[in-house]
């Protein structure tokens, strides 16, 4: 989007990330390009990935000698004011003596000096927010394919040491060691291996996965190709949910750019590798994010979990030796090969190395993305960097690790975000996830919405999760309804306990944490007419 004149080129840069997009975006970069062709100022507006700071999109940066001036959240309404205003005159603080635009309410200052910003480690989203998507040109000259090229200089094994030296942790749930994982499909002998990205990204308050895709997708396809080269795979599929379009639409331009300048096919960089990526869109089950249920759907079936062992890095897609990995350990890779495994393992705490894309999301003051060394604590995210709550209220719950992970209430948030102290405080970190409730949540309700979510997306296969979550509901109806109270959260307990201990995988299996943190820690919401009393308070 270019207007024409002989004055030197603004550059602005206003986010096509789906979340800014839903906000008006797009309609703000219209009118951009309409004030400036009636002011006369050549114009180029660049569509980049969001900085993570949804609270302030639609977010417009202006390019400046001292750096990118921020200004959100901007209505189109705003921009024929704040062009007149001299926004576009590339002057920071008015120095020139005609920018009043810095006394309109959105006028932010520089965007990298704003503490969300300034307070990141950002690793997967370094150029998030930065760079056209799906520019080549761009990728490359802000720190793009150095990892994929030291990669290929190194011999396979010392790619897996790389990793392993790192520490780096699946980001999709578990935690399990990519390293670990890695070496198993290096070492299992086979003509075919594939690399498969997880981007199911199913869980609640999560949104790390499509902000990359959509602001970075060159990063996803950089750090499957060095998986790739590490195990022995000639292949790689990107397994995305339904639900994100816009990623997908990212993802295929930029894979159609990286065949085309030679980063992916038969001479991967003119190294003699051969590797290609293949995208494919799930039709809509939280259980397909669960890695033996994606390899069934990627095959063309059903989504139905697989029971482990053979475990996917022996026996995987099609049967061959797979690696699945989730869309930010694949991206936090790059980096890894850059910069040397030990480097990156300097960061975090303990057995948790790195960095993690934190999401705050719910009932928050300021949602987005936060990505930081793990560590930090989980009061300072909620509190510090989200502002608290949106309406106001007083905290009393988070879940931290989408829809089956434990609430906790809000005197027990100093956790640090590591892996082992979370289950020690019988949390669990999963995805990086935060979902923020006021006082007003029923926590019951919660309870119930966990069983509910449990039967919806059961595959069905074992019967602890199958019937167990179906009965899970109607106990927790009876507890709340008055019926034998005493005896109906004795048997609720029971059930937690069989789901815990009898299901095939974690869907099952995990589906008793809201549950039981909410008996634990609200049982008082578990008394009869709670309910409607939350309601009518509402
Ligand atoms: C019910 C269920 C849903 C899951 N959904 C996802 C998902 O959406 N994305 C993901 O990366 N991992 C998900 N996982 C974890 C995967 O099974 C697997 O551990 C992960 O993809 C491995 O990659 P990682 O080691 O890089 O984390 C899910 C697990 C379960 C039990
Ligand atoms: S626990 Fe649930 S989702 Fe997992 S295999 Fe059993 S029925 Fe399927």
């Amino acid at each position: 989007m270019t207007t024409s004149s002989t004055s030197p080129i603004t550059r602005v840069y206003v986010s096509r990330d789906s979340a800014a997009t839903s906000v008006g975006a797009n309609e703000v970069a219209d009118a951009l390009v309409l004030a400036a062709a009636a002011a006369g100022v050549d114009l180029h507006v660049v569509r980049t990935g969001t900085r993570g700071m949804l609270w302030l999109e639609p977010l417009v940066e202006v390019e400046t000698p001292a750096g990118r001036v921020g200004y959100g959240p901007v209505s189109p309404a705003d921009v024929d004011g704040l062009v007149a205003a001299g926004m576009l005159d590339g002057v920071l603080d008015g120095a020139g003596g005609h920018t009043t635009a810095r006394d309109h309410p959105s006028y932010l200052g520089l965007v990298e000096d704003l503490p969300w910003m300034r307070d990141q480690q950002r690793i997967c989203l370094a150029r998030v927010g930065v760079t056209d998507p799906v520019s080549t040109t761009d990728y490359e000259a802000h720190g793009g394919l150095a990892g994929l090229r030291h990669a290929l200089s190194l011999d396979p094994q010392q790619v897996v040491a790389e990793v392993t030296d790192s520490g780096l942790r699946g980001r999709g749930g578990a935690g399990f060691p990519a390293g670990i994982k890695w070496k198993t499909v290096a070492d299992t002998p086979g003509e075919l291996k594939f690399v498969c990205c997880n981007a199911d990204e199913g869980d609640s308050g999560t949104f790390a996965d499509r902000m990359v895709m959509e602001g970075d997708p060159f990063a996803l396809l950089e750090g499957m190709t060095i998986a790739g080269y590490a195990v022995g795979a000639s292949e790689g599929y990107i397994y995305l949910r339904s639900e994100y379009p816009d990623a997908a639409h990212a993802l295929k331009e930029a894979i159609d750019a990286a065949r085309a300048a030679g980063w992916l096919g038969a001479d991967v960089l003119g190294s003699g590798y051969t590797f290609d990526i293949h995208l494919r869109i799930g039709a809509g089950a939280y259980i397909c994010g669960e890695e033996t249920s994606m390899l069934e759907s990627l095959e063309g079936k059903r989504g139905m979990v697989r029971a482990k062992p053979p475990i996917p890095a022996i026996t995987g897609l099609f049967g061959k030796p797979t690696v699945v990995n989730n869309v930010l350990t694949l991206v936090s890779v790059p980096t890894i090969l850059a910069e040397g495994g030990t480097k990156y393992a300097e960061l975090g705490v303990d057995r948790s190395r790195g960095t993690q894309v934190f999401q705050l999301a719910g009932n928050i003051a300021r949602g987005g993305a936060f990505e930081t060394a793990f560590g930090i604590s989980l009061e300072k995210l909620v509190h510090e960097y989200g502002g608290g709550t949106r309406t106001g209220r007083p905290l009393r719950a988070v879940q931290v690790g989408g829809p089956l992970g434990q609430y906790i209430p809000a005197d027990k948030l100093d956790i640090p975000t590591d892996y082992e102290a979370f289950a020690a405080a019988d949390a669990m970190l999963g995805h990086g996830g935060i979902t923020v409730f006021d006082d007003t949540v029923d926590m019951a309700h919660m309870a119930r919405f966990a069983m509910e979510f449990c039967a919806e997306e059961s595959c069905g296969k074992c019967t602890p999760c199958r019937v167990g979550s179906i009965r899970g509901v109607e106990t927790i109806d009876k507890i709340v309804g008055g019926v034998d109270p005493d005896g109906n959260l004795a048997l609720l307990n029971d059930l937690c306990e069989l789901m815990t201990d009898g299901s095939l995988c974690a869907m099952g299996g995990l589906t008793p944490n809201p549950v039981r943190s909410a008996l634990l820690h609200f049982p008082e919401d578990f008394t009869p007419g709670v309910h409607d009393r939350k309601e009518a308070a509402r």
